[in-house]
């Protein structure tokens, strides 16, 4: 490796934005590949710890390599690694921003990049490297919020038993990223979906597997996911969108439901991310945020049902993240059942191109994900 050099789109301090840098080329551990990149994806806690990380990720030092979503070509291999050769195209979750991580060793957002073994993805051949890069925190996310004991706990079904009843997942937002990934793990895992999605993507969430989609744009959402859900048995629900946990508590209320996962904090931090200072603008929304969480666990309380936020990189520790990424996606992504979702929305090439990248996601996508092939 020795004749490569790296370069990173790095944050040189808290709030910075991204500047092109060299980089030391990453060497493997021992569960780890290190990648080639040839495309990244954007997700919102990329801008969010970049405009407000010096609250919200308190642990991250800087300079520091953000992203999570990773697609590209394995160049290395660690010494106990035994799925993934030199040349392998794979697709993987980079965790370098969590806690005790190292974003310089582990970030998306460079040209070479280490990847755990166990959250990595051959990436077959009739995907491209783009399309494969919408997968990894959206997967993740979706298989902690359907598959972590702690939140809906379910149990993944052999597809050739019987679909007898055996109960309904609520996606709200069915059509953010994650969501549209929920959707298909739940369906793949053999559950009902229903779930909500603006009028204009209602058909392609219908696609992924849900048998009713409401409108969350609409007054009447929460009554016509109720109607719809018509008495089957409801598992829980998934809250993907700032205003989205209360819906659900209304809806899992009259269904009988009585688990809640909430993905996205119930104030949006966009606004925040984009200011020049932070201070003393995050005041009050840190304020607002507090009391909307607190309301928002009493309200589920007093309703009976267990509200809990999930944290979509969680399964690297916990054995989830193996089944996921070494079993269930690999097979899933081969013989069709997911299909790598949204679709990417390429904006650009090359490091160059991250700031933008970053930028365009906080001003809103739908349906789509940002990628910057490399
Ligand atoms: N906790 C974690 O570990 C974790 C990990 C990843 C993401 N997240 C959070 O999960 C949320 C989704 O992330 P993402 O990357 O999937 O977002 P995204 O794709 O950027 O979300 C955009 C989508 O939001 C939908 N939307 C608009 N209004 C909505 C509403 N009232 N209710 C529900 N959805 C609405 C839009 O759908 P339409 O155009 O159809 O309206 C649009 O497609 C974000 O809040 C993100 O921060 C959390």
């Amino acid at each position: 490796m020795t004749d490569r050099q790296n370069t990173a789109a790095l944050m040189r301090a808290p709030r910075a934005r991204l500047t092109v840098e060299r980089m030391p080329m990453p060497e493997p551990a021992a569960d780890e590949v290190i990648v080639r990149v040839r495309a990244v994806a954007v997700n919102p806690v990329d801008w969010v710890i970049q405009g407000t990380g010096a609250v919200t990720y308190r642990w991250l030092p800087a300079p520091a390599v953000l992203g999570s979503d990773v697609a590209g070509e394995v160049i290395a291999v660690g010494s106990q690694v035994t799925r993934f050769h030199v040349g392998d195209r794979v697709v993987g979750l980079a965790t370098g921003t969590d806690k005790g991580r190292d974003s310089r060793h582990e970030g998306a957002f460079q040209h070479y990049t280490a990847l755990l073994e166990r959250l990595t993805a051959p990436i077959p051949d009739a995907i491209s490297d783009a399309q494969a890069a919408v997968l990894p925190l959206g997967v993740s996310t979706a298989a902690c919020a359907l598959f972590q004991p702690q939140h809906l706990g379910l149990a993944v079904h052999d597809p050739v038993e019987p679909r007898t009843a055996r109960g309904v997942v609520v996606i709200w937002g069915g059509s953010t990223s994650v969501g549209m990934n929920a959707i298909q793990l739940a369906r793949a895992a053999g559950y009902d979906v229903v779930g909500t999605a603006s009028p204009r993507n209602a058909d392609l969430v219908c696609s992924l597997g849900a048998d009713v989609v409401a409108d969350h744009g609409s007054s009447t959402a929460v009554d016509d996911l109720v109607a719809g859900i018509g008495g089957r048995p409801v598992l829980g629900a998934v809250a993907f969108g700032e205003t989205s946990a209360a819906p659900c508590i209304e809806v899992l209320r009259r269904t009988g439901g009585s688990v809640l996962v909430m993905a996205s904090t119930p104030v949006s931090l966009a606004d925040l991310a984009g200011r020049r200072r932070l201070f003393p603008a995050m005041v009050p929304v840190f304020t607002r945020l507090g009391l909307r969480m607190v309301a928002l666990m009493l309200r589920a309380r007093r309703a009976g049902i267990r509200a809990g936020f999930v944290w979509g990189t969680s399964l690297r520790d916990d054995g989830l993240g193996d089944r996921v990424w070494g079993g269930l996606l690999p097979q899933w992504l081969a013989d069709g059942t997911v299909r790598p979702s949204p679709e990417p929305l390429v904006t650009g090439h090359g490091l160059e191109a991250m700031q933008d990248a970053l930028d365009r996601q906080r001003a809103g996508v739908s349906a789509q994900k940002v990628v910057v092939t490399l």
